[in-house]
Parts: C-alpha cells; structure tokens; sequence
C-alpha cells in the first residue's frame, strides 16, 4: 500500500487550482439515472470514488464516454438510455457508500430498486433511516431482505410533503432526485443547506426539473413526466479548498486557491480569520495567508451548513495543535469522527477527549513520526500536520486519501512542500 513522505518546517507559497466537490459530484452522477438522454459533467475530479461510482452505474446500464480531460478537470457523459438492472451490489456500496444514493432516481425512472445497505464506515454506523422514510412517503414500498433495501413503486411516485426530523445531507439528495418525477407538488422541509445540494438542484433544474427554493431548507418541487439531457459543470471543492487554505496556514505560507468560492466557505473563513489569518477574495479565488504570528486558538463546532462543516474538524485541529493558547473542538455531526487525535498526539500535540469535544493545547511545534491513515479527512489532517512539523512523517494507508483529493501531493510540492508518494 502506498505512503507519502514529508519532510516538514517549509511555508507554502504559489497557486492551487480547487478541483471540482467530490460530494456535489457523487449525487450529479446518480442524477443521470433520472433521464434517457446524456448528461454532460464537467470540472469533475480525478477521485477514486468517482471511478467506483462510475462502475455502479455502468451495472445499471449507464454509458459513461470521456469527452476531456484537462487542467480544469474532466469531461464525462453519462447516458442512462436504458435502466438494464436495479441492483446495487454490496461489494459496490460497501466501499462507496454514497452509492445509497441511487435509491431515489431508480425508483424515479424504474420504480424499483434493490441497493445494499451501505454499513458504517470509520467515522460513525452511518444509518439511511431517513433515506427510507422519504422514499416511503413518496408511495414506495421498502423493505429490507439480506442486507438489502428492496423498494418498489409500481405504479411511480407521488408527491409528498417531509419535514426532515434531522438534518441528511444524504437524505435530502435521495428526497429531491425522487421529487422532480413524482407525481404533483412535493415540500421537503428541513433539508439541508450545503452547497452541493444547491448544485444538485441546478443540474436537475436544466434537466427540466421545476424546483423552488434551491440552497434553502425549504424545497418545493412540481414533478414532470420526464427529464432531458443537460450538461452542468460541478461546483468547486469547499471541503479542499479548507484542507489547503489550512495547509497555507499550518505552515505559515501565503497561497491563492484558485477557483474557490469564499461565498461556499461558510463559518470556515470567519473562523480562520479569527485565528489571525488573512483572507482575501482574489478576481481567481481566495488568497490565504498567515498575516505573521503563531495561530491563535480558537473554539470550533461543527454544524450543518453554513455552520463549520464537519469534513473540515479533523484538519482545523491539526492547525489548532500549535496556536497559541487552546481550543475547543466538538464534533456534533459524526459520533467517532477523531481518530485522528491518537495520530496527531504521536507527533507531539496535547489533546485530550472529552466526549464529543478535544481540547486542543497549542505546543511550540509538531514533531515528524510514521503515523497512520484511518479516514478520508483523518488522512489529510496528518498531511497538514507533517507539513508543519520538525523533521519526517511517513503516512501509512494513503488510499484513504485518494477517495477524495485530486492531485494532492503535486500541488503541495508546486508551493515547495517536499513531499512524495512511496510506492511499496
Ligand atoms: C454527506 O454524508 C457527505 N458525503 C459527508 O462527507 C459529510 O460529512 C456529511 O454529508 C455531513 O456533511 C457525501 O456527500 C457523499 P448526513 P451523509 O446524512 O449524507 C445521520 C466526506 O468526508 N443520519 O448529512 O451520509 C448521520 O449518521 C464525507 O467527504 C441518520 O441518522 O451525511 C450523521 O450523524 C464524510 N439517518 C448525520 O445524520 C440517515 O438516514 C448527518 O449525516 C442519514 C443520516
């Protein structure tokens, strides 16, 4: 398996091109279920769960064609002409679990759907409770046989009225693709707010999708009797453009990230900039840099969007192991979601768990060590961390990391971090 080697203590300077948002990628590729005609992506990112997507749908009948691939990402086409099979595999979904989110357009378009229960994963059990609920309540007959969600509609869906007891980003995808075939008017209140929805609901707009209150928590939709092609080009990555605006941060650089939007980043800017981080908008992007000093500490929580996302908690702690002073991390989202802390303590930082919070007291500096990967944000909250600190770190299990960063080493090195990739 490879491991990425960094030898630490050099601030990052230069460009960082933002790819396009793995999680509003995700959901767009299963919207191609919803219509017989092709639906063009582009800015998509070069991401191992892209690929394994793309191999869940070419079971279900989907042609995807490579029409670019260049700098600012690449150009699929995903052509749904016919829906062949209805079942999500358990050995698909088991390593991607965002394969749930077929659910909704195959029972949309097919009115059947088979999918393998996802399963937890390291962060958390990870239930689709509310993902059933909405598709019940759309007229679907679900039950669960072997490890598998077996949902029907025969006769199609009708609109329905959900209040979300709980925020799902998930859910609301499933809820939303669902709505824009079903039957007369849907109300889904309560949904969640984050940005990639809002792209979804865009894309599905061009599709001929009649949708009211995108990137509210109130969607109102009119379903119609078909969808047609469109081609929509991803909104960029929030949750990369965090991990390497905290990266410029960490190591005391000054990087623009081009592409990114400062209107997606959400708590995350207010909180970095309380941290004493300058953050300018730029005519390309965002330029962050550490306005001189060590970090200060600062407290942080996560929340639902626009709150401070949850896929940032591991790398603002790895920024808070040096700050001056302390802080307070608690994870509201996820219920195991620090199994980075054992890691970053390996390197030198003081933290200790109380529960759902980490106290975080800063120390001078970090200390390179062979650590390991456990998560997809875990693993690039160690890369900031070994970016930082005196000397080497060596990180184990990096496919972790190829789930959801698009070129990572070669655009830390462009800003003259010394890092490589060792192939075992
Ligand atoms: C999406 O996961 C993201 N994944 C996650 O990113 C992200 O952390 C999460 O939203 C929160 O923002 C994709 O978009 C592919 P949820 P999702 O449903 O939809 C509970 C990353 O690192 N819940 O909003 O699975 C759930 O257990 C990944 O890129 C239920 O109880 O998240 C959690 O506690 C990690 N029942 C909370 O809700 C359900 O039916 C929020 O989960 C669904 C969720």
């Amino acid at each position: 398996m490879d491991r990425i080697r960094i030898r630490g203590g050099r601030p990052l300077k230069g460009t960082i091109a933002i790819s396009g948002a793995k999680n509003a990628a995700l959901p767009l590729m299963t919207a191609s279920l919803l219509a017989d005609e092709p639906l063009v992506l582009e800015h998509l990112p070069a991401l191992a769960d892209i690929t394994t997507l793309a191999h869940l749908l070419a079971l279900l009948g989907v042609e995807s064609t490579e029409i670019a691939n260049g700098e600012a990402g690449r150009t699929l086409s995903f052509h749904a002409r016919h829906i062949a099979e209805t079942t999500a595999p358990y050995d698909l979904v088991r390593k991607m679990r965002a394969s749930i989110l077929v659910l909704g357009p195959l029972l949309a378009r097919r009115g059947s759907a088979r999918v393998s229960l996802p399963g937890g994963c390291a962060i958390g059990t990870r239930p689709v409770d509310l993902h059933l609920k909405a598709m019940q309540a759309f007229g679907a007959e679900v039950e669960l046989a072997g490890g598998y969600v077996e949902a029907r509609a025969p006769r199609g869906l009708r609109g329905a009225h959900i209040v979300f007891p709980k925020i799902s980003v998930g859910a609301t995808e499933n809820a939303l693709m669902a709505a824009v075939l079903a039957r007369g008017e849907s109300l889904i209140e309560n949904a969640a707010r984050e940005p990639e929805i809002a792209d979804l609901g865009r894309c599905l707009a061009a599709m001929g999708a009649r949708i009211e209150g995108i990137g509210t928590e109130t969607l109102r939709v009119q379903g119609v009797d078909r969808l047609h092609g469109a081609r929509h080009s991803v909104v960029a990555d929030r949750i990369e453009a965090g991990s390497y605006a905290i990266a410029a941060a960490i190591t005391g650089g000054d990087v623009e990230l081009i592409g990114a939007r400062l209107d997606l980043m959400g708590a995350v800017a207010e909180m970095l900039g309380e941290a004493g981080l300058a953050i300018d908008e730029t005519p390309r992007g965002i330029r962050v840099r550490r306005a001189g000093g060590r970090v200060l500490g600062v407290d942080v929580m996560t929340e639902p969007f626009p709150g401070f996302p949850t896929d940032l908690q591991a790398q603002i702690m790895a920024l808070m192991t040096t700050c001056e002073g302390a802080s307070m991390v608690t994870e509201s989202i996820f219920e195991n979601r620090f199994m980075h802390v054992p890691e970053l303590v390996r390197m030198g930082a003081s933290i200790n768990l109380h529960g759902a919070s980490a106290m975080v007291r800063g120390v001078k500096t970090l200390k390179g060590a062979p650590v390991m990967a456990t998560d997809l944000r875990a693993s690039v909250s160690l890369v900031l961390a070994g970016l930082a600190a005196e000397g080497e770190t060596v990180i184990s299990r990096v496919y972790h990391l190829d789930r959801g960063y698009d070129g990572l080493e070669a655009k830390l090195s462009a800003c003259g971090a010394d890092i490589e990739r060792l192939r075992d």
